[in-house]
């Protein structure tokens, strides 16, 4: 059983407290099996609408323990079938844990490696990728995405020459503030992209009016961030259990209920929800199996959180 392979690699790696996060898998996870998957409209290949962000819990990672951990995360998504990682230079130490851990476990081929450059000028971005290649220990990366829209023409520019060369699959841009949608937007209207990332969540849907939209009819895939607005909506929904029709699309949990409604969203193609514990993680891959809500069970689920 997993469960008991998972707990000896974790005592292993002397993570006695790990065993605590053990007690509850099994009962929401993922079950064995593939995950829904969705195509990257410019080239047809498919990923799992789940991935994994690793946007603060990676970012101060010091101790063997938190590293012993954060290796568990990784070993299962990927031994679970997941792909997409959502990373970023300016994310402290998850580039670079991210990269260690995936060349330790060996799974660099089965996996969909996304990060971000954030700098202003030319050679900036560039010396910025290059440090992203070193840390994640890779020659070709997924996916490079422009972060919120800092110099966006100019990183743009250098991550088509890189794609050109065949170091970078895709490229993108990202944003995660409501504030930058009309900008977002105009770059969406006016460049080729292959992703664009952006905040969207059942009770934060301001993205669906006109981004996703364009996105869809532009050919672009989506990438999903912040799905529970960093924790947000577990806080809001505290103390109560899950409608009895969370059932009808095979929902066992509050983070499936969320990312459901994301992934159920026909423009989108992934979502990365941040973790840095197997058992979320499992959890969170659960919202990629079984039925997913149609267009009424969505708008009730809207119709449910707008109601707290
Ligand atoms: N502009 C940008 O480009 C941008 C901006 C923001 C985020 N991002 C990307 O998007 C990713 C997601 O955003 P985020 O990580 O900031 O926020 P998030 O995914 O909305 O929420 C993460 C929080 O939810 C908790 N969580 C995860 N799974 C859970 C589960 N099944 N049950 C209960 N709690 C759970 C996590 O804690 P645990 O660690 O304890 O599980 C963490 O506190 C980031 O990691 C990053 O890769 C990009």
């Amino acid at each position: 059983m997993a469960t008991y392979t998972t707990r000896r690699d974790l005592l292993k790696a002397g993570v006695g407290s790990g065993v605590a996060l053990l007690v509850s898998w099994g009962r929401l996870g993922a079950q064995p099996g593939p995950l829904i998957e969705r195509p990257i409209p410019s080239t047809g290949e498919r990923v799992p609408v789940i991935g994994v962000g690793t946007a603060r819990r990676w970012e101060a990672v010091t101790t063997p323990a938190e590293r012993a951990l954060l290796r568990e995360v990784l070993r299962q998504f990927a031994e679970r079938g997941g792909k997409v990682i959502d990373t970023a230079p300016s994310y402290g130490t998850a580039e670079a844990v991210v990269g260690d851990l995936v060349a330790d476990l060996g799974v660099r081929a089965s996996l969909f490696l996304a990060t971000k450059v954030g700098a202003t000028g030319r050679q900036a971005g560039i010396e910025q990728i290059e440090a992203s290649f070193r840390r994640l220990r890779t020659s070709r990366i997924d996916l490079v995405a422009v972060h919120n829209l800092r110099d966006t023409a100019t990183q743009l520019q250098t991550l088509r020459e890189l794609k050109q060369a065949g170091r970078v699959r895709y490229v993108g841009t990202t944003t995660s503030s409501p504030r930058q949608y009309p900008k977002f937007e105009r770059t969406m209207r006016t460049g080729t992209l292959d992703f664009i990332q952006v905040d969207y969540a059942l009770d934060s849907r301001g993205a669906a009016a006109t981004i996703l939209p364009l996105a869809a009819d532009r050919g672009m895939a989506v990438m999903i961030n912040l799905p529970f607005g960093r924790g947000r909506l577990f806080r809001a929904v505290q103390g109560r259990a899950l409608p009895p029709w969370a059932s009808d699309f095979d929902c066992a949990s509050w983070a499936q209920f969320f990312l459901k409604y994301i992934v159920s969203h026909p423009a989108v193609t992934c979502c990365v929800p941040g973790t840095s514990k197997v058992e979320h993680l499992l959890d969170n891959l659960g919202a990629a199996q079984g039925r997913l809500p149609d267009a009424a069970a969505r708008r009730r689920m809207e119709d449910f959180i707008d109601r707290l």
